[in-house]
């Protein structure tokens, strides 16, 4: 089996005939149809399962310069444990997910605990597009129009006690839905977890969709987090709880080896992973593949403007 390392095989990218083989084939088939399958606007409905429209509006405040790493490959390269561990596994296997109803719990040291329907959750700030560069810490990057609001909207709702540091964040497991569960790979749920001035730092998205469309269920539909200035794995998806707490929480990544996956996980050319450096990393954007050249990493994925001053005084060798 292949694990997290810093490579991209030449099988990780799904060859075009693959990806535009399997779900479309499968729709086709149902609609009793094979020439649609050829049509794009098919082929992209195909690969969200729940291409809904989502109304956000464009943040130019968070623009890029990067060229975007196109629908396709955002949709079709993903970690997603929960569906099995190859890059692929997602996409073929996560149309299981049943994303309505759905409820989001937040709870813990806050003065107002409340459950929210996602349709709530939806409502309850306006939606915004912002262009995030995210960086897995595999050692690839991807640039990707998300659609959400801060998670600090949600926050201020619940009011956070005096006594509350922290933010956790708990990912749905459900067996029946999630094939990838019976195995043990991970310590099931996927928990992840932000100190509560990073949760609170504007970047820190609450997301529903991306390039205007809700979530699709690989990407981690129908709510995630999305923090850009951290290695990928801090970004939960599908998430069913949110708890603030005294204590640092325990991450699966962390249970799963602390030395390789600390808390924090700023993104960090200077802190080598420690089986792999982290100082440059492959952009995976349309037509690139496997060749694109390696780039440099940046300190804070380059939102250190926004970011590095919760970290003064830190040393962040020792905070990894
Ligand atoms: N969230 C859950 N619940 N399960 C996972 O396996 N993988 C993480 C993160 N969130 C993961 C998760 C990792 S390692 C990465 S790089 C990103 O999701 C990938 O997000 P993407 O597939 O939307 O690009």
């Amino acid at each position: 089996m292949r694990f997290i390392d810093n490579t991209i095989l030449p099988s990780d990218i799904t060859p075009k005939g693959v990806f535009e083989g399997r779900r479309e084939l499968i729709k086709a088939a149902a609609a009793g149809s094979f020439g649609l399958a050829l049509a794009p606007w098919f082929s992209r409905e195909a690969l969200a399962s729940n291409p809904e429209k989502l109304a956000a509006t464009l943040n130019p405040a968070y623009a890029v310069k990067d060229e975007l790493s196109g629908y396709k490959n955002v949709t079709t390269y993903n970690n997603f444990y929960e569906f099995g561990t190859d890059k692929t596994d997602p996409f073929a296997n996560a149309g299981t997910l049943q994303t309505r109803p759905w409820t989001i719990s937040i709870e813990g040291l806050v003065k107002k605990p409340v459950t929210l329907d996602i349709d709530a959750l939806l409502k309850l700030a306006p939606m915004e597009e912002r262009v995030y560069r995210m960086r897995c810490v595999e050692g690839w990057s991807m640039v990707i129009p998300w659609d959400g609001y801060s998670l600090s909207k949600l926050l201020s709702k619940v009011e956070p006690l005096g006594s509350a540091k922290y933010v956790e964040f708990i990912s749905l497991a459900d067996r029946k839905q999630m094939p990838g569960v019976k195995s043990n790979i991970l310590d099931w749920p996927y928990k992840e977890g932000l100190r509560l001035d990073e949760a609170m730092n504007p970047l820190t998205l609450l997301t529903f969709g991306l390039y205007g469309e809700a979530l699709p269920k690989q990407n981690g539909a129908p709510v995630r987090i999305v923090v850009p200035w951290k290695y990928g794995f801090k970004s939960a998806k599908s998430i069913v709880k949110i708890r603030l707490t005294e204590e640092m929480p325990k991450t699966s990544w962390s249970q799963f080896d602390a030395r390789e996956y600390g808390f924090y996980s700023n993104v960090n050319p200077l802190v080598d992973h420690p089986r792999w450096s982290q100082a440059t990393e492959r952009r995976i954007a349309e037509n690139k593949g496997v060749f694109a050249p390696k780039i440099k990493t940046e300190m804070f994925n380059g939102y250190g403007d926004l970011v590095a001053s919760m970290y003064s005084g830190m040393d962040l060798k020792k905070f990894y």
